[in-house]
């Protein structure tokens, strides 16, 4: 993959109180809504799809906080408002989410026009995104993330999937959603350990597009931790531009995209092999960069400093930076090489060749091994 350019400043708009980031991909083009009070607003739900039928998906945690407020919304809009509560958990990505969505509409007779509406993180959304490529081949989603992950980066961007029990998203589609709706108050009651796990896949885009953006995280990270409001809606604002960016460029992957896995081939490995649900996925994400880091150095693209500096955010933004010592040299290895970057058995991974431009590089097994090991605890 060549080098990409930096993404360039600002493409949003923000208005008293609502952000709009566009996704444009001709006829599957939307908006990324972003700011506070999102949820009561009858200008995030005007001009969605009309149908008869609306299917909310939620999990057992966010229903009880959110439910309400989304189902009051769209009983005006909808004559059929039905919800499918999931069990919280990674662990419970996978078919019987599927199968219990479907039954539920099946059982409703939901047409083709039923809009589904992700109410949740990015396993909600995910797996709701799945359902709605699949359900009658394909029925209009919207995406409601109420993490800081969902909000910055699974939410947007249409990669949808379940896992499988031998690999994390092998099983999934691209498939847009119409909208994104992030109601920034909906973070007030997400657990610091999950604001963390979001705040890895912020960090990212700093290293991968924008030098600036990563300086201004270094002076936002505490802020960001103590849920600043405005602190708040410029991490996402500006992640949601990068990731619009990069997904205006290359929707499915073919090569810059992967830019966006910065850390998650090393992360993938962890979050496998530890077991879904054993650390959370922006935990294995921002350990993974840290070793990402250290293979950009030691390959000889970045100066030692950037590690240092990559390691002391990720540090501050309250994440682990060392991989669990149960996984030794040999597994994290056999993990990486099912990784969807993998070709022909060889492990791609994303490295920063200056700060702001990432390339996608296989590596020599013996360097990878030295930062299995330097970087297991
Ligand atoms: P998650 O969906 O499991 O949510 C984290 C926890 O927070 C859950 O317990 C959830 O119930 C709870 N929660 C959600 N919103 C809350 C709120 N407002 N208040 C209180 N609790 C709340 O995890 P996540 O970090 O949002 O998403 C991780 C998933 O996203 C992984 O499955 C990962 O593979 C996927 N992902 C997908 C993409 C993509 O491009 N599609 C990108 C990154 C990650
Ligand atoms: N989260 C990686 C991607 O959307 O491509």
């Amino acid at each position: 993959m060549n080098a990409n350019p930096s993404c360039p400043a600002g493409t949003g708009t923000a208005a008293v109180d609502r952000r709009l980031v566009p996704i444009t991909l001709d006829e599957r083009s939307y908006d990324i809504h972003i700011g506070r009070g999102l949820l009561a607003d009858d200008r995030s739900w005007d001009g969605l799809p009309k149908a008869r039928c609306a299917l909310v998906v939620s999990n057992e945690t966010v229903a009880p906080l959110y439910l309400e407020a989304v189902t009051a919304r769209l009983r005006g809009r909808y004559a059929q408002v039905l919800s499918v509560v999931l069990p919280d958990g990674e662990a419970y990505k996978g078919w019987d989410a599927i199968e219990r969505i479907a039954s539920t509409l099946l059982q409703a007779a939901a047409d083709r026009k039923t809009v589904l509406f992700a109410l949740g993180g990015g396993v909600i959304g995910d797996m709701t995104g799945f359902a709605a490529a699949i359900y009658m081949r394909g029925v209009p989603f919207v995406q409601i993330p109420t993490t800081l992950l969902a909000q910055v980066d699974s939410s947007v961007g249409g990669k949808t999937a379940i896992n499988h029990v031998l690999g994390k998203n092998m099983l999934g589609a691209f498939y847009q959603p119409q909208r994104v709706i992030a109601d920034l108050d909906t973070l007030k009651t997400l657990p610091d350990r999950e604001l963390s796990a979001g705040l890895a896949e912020v960090i990212k885009y700093g290293p991968i597009a924008d030098a600036e953006f990563l300086c201004w995280l270094e002076q936002h990270v505490d802020a960001l931790r103590a849920r600043d409001p405005e602190s708040l809606a410029q991490a996402v604002q500006r992640s949601c531009e990068i990731k619009a960016w990069v997904v205006g460029q290359d929707e499915r992957e073919s090569g810059l995209r992967a830019i966006l896995n910065f850390g998650h081939t090393f992360g993938h490995a962890i979050e496998t092999g530890l077991g879904y649900g054993e650390w959370l996925h922006g935990e294995a994400v921002g350990c993974g960069m840290v070793m990402a880091s250290d293979l950009s150095v030691r390959m000889g693209l970045m100066p030692a400093e950037f590690l240092a500096r990559m390691t002391s955010l990720i540090t501050r933004a309250g994440l682990p930076v060392k991989a669990p010592a149960t996984l030794d040299v040999d597994r994290f290895m056999a993990l990486m090489r099912v990784d969807k970057k993998a070709e022909d058995g060889e492990i791609r991974f994303v490295l920063i060749e200056r700060l702001g431009r990432a390339v996608m590089r296989g590596a020599p097994d013996a360097l990878v091994a030295e930062v299995i090991r330097q970087h297991c605890a």
